[in-house]
Parts: structure tokens; C-alpha cells; sequence
């Protein structure tokens, strides 16, 4: 209901006890059942814990993560990992339809939700937009830059959603489990044109994510 705080752990075995006059056995296994369903956890040492909410993640439209966690009332961040002009492998040069080993550029960034790891970023581009980025501070929001700076009109989208095993330096990077489930996001982005600018590949914690889709309007 909302009413434990995710930062605050749980009463122990023996207040637990005392308060609702049951067994030791009856605690363990409801705590049992409780982790089995991702709704508590044990921190090594410090306590148990209730899980927070999942981020819900608007994957509507053509939605930009930072206004997406705004909405919510979380604070988005993005740490660069990586900014660079490269060759386009096989799989990108085919979304961008663009010859293989065509230069393009990537960026590849770590995003935050509030001080959660929660999704690393690859966006690669056609090279006569993504060569803006290299003078940009990519910690902010990406898609207001290129709608407030360049007035670039993102007009369509085309999206996947995969489930995946997450990769080993991708596991690193959002603190989870090796071989964690891991919700691959792919999207090509329009700006105006008849071919795509942008070739998006997001990975996002599965523990830590729900995906919700709107069709159609209210009323
Ligand atoms: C990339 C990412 C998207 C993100 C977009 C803009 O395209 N693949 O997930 O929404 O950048 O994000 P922001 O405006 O927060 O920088």
C-alpha cells in the first residue's frame, strides 16, 4: 500500500513476533514468500527491505527518457560512457540504411532514475547530426536539444521490445546479476526525412522496469 518506506527496514523476527503474537516459523515463511515475489529483500548484515515500485516507462510516441522520468516525478541523469565517430557494424547500418562501414556516430549512456541504474543507452546516428553531439553536454536531455536547439521535428518511430540475457559489461554497469533478464528497447527515429537519423538501442533492468502502451485517445 505504500505505507513502508523502501529505505527504512523492516521490523526484526522477534518484533514481528511480539506484534502479531505468531511464530517464529510463520515469520520466516511469510518472509520467504514475500522475497519469492520480489516485494521485500535481505540486505546482507543491514536488514530486509521493501522493494520500491518499478519505474513505470511510457514507451508511447517517440518519448524522451528524461521527460518520461520527469513526469513522474524523478530525476533523470545520464553518465557519457562512450561519444564517438565510428564505423557502422552490419545490424546498425541496416536500420539506417546506410552501406556498411558508412561513419556514423555513437553515443553510449548510462541513465539514472534518481540514484538507480536503470537503463544503458547506445544511440547511433547518421553522421551529419550525430557530429552536433561532440559539442553538446550529453549529461542533459538529448531529444530538448535537438527540438529547443536545432527545432528538429521527431516525427516518427518505429520501435522493438526483446527480452534478452544481459551482457556480462552491461550486467557491471547496471549492477545486476550476471545472466539477469534485461528488456532490450530497439527504436529508429525520423526527423523529417523518409530515412531514419537515429538507430536506438536501450537496455533496461527488467527488476527495476514496467513498460506501459497507450493506443488510441482518452475519450
Ligand atoms: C536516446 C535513447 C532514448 C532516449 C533519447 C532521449 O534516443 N535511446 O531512450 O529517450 O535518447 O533521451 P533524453 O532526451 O533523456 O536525452
Amino acid at each position: 500500500r505504500g505505507e513502508l518506506k523502501s529505505d527504512e527496514p523492516l521490523p526484526s523476527e522477534n518484533e514481528l513476533m511480539k506484534k502479531y503474537n505468531i511464530s517464529r516459523g510463520t515469520i520466516r515463511e511469510a518472509m520467504r514468500l514475500l522475497i519469492k515475489e520480489g516485494l521485500i529483500k535481505r540486505v546482507r548484515g543491514i536488514g530486509t527491505f521493501v522493494v520500491p515500485p518499478k519505474i513505470e516507462h511510457e514507451t508511447n510516441g517517440i518519448t524522451s527518457f528524461s521527460r518520461v522520468m520527469l513526469e513522474s516525478g524523478i530525476r533523470p541523469s545520464a553518465e557519457v560512457l562512450k561519444l564517438e565517430s565510428m564505423a557502422a557494424p552490419f545490424h546498425v547500418a541496416k536500420a539506417l540504411l546506410l552501406p556498411v562501414d558508412e561513419e556514423i556516430v555513437l553515443v553510449k549512456r548510462l541513465r539514472f532514475a534518481n540514484a538507480e541504474r536503470l537503463m544503458i543507452e547506445r544511440s547511433y546516428y547518421r553522421k551529419e547530426i550525430g557530429k552536433k553531439l561532440f559539442d553538446e553536454d550529453l549529461t542533459k536531455s538529448i531529444y530538448t536539444m535537438w527540438q529547443t536547439k536545432y527545432h528538429y521535428e521527431l516525427t516518427r518511430s518505429e520501435k522493438t521490445l526483446e527480452v534478452k540475457t544481459v551482457l556480462p559489461k552491461d550486467a557491471k554497469l547496471l549492477e545486476i546479476p550476471k545472466n539477469s533478464p534485461v528488456v532490450v528497447l530497439r527504436r529508429l527515429v525520423y526527423f523529417g526525412e523518409e530515412y531514419p537519423i537515429e538507430y536506438a538501442v536501450d537496455t533496461y533492468r527488467s527488476d527495476r522496469t514496467v513498460f506501459k502502451f497507450k493506443t488510441g485517445s482518452a475519450n
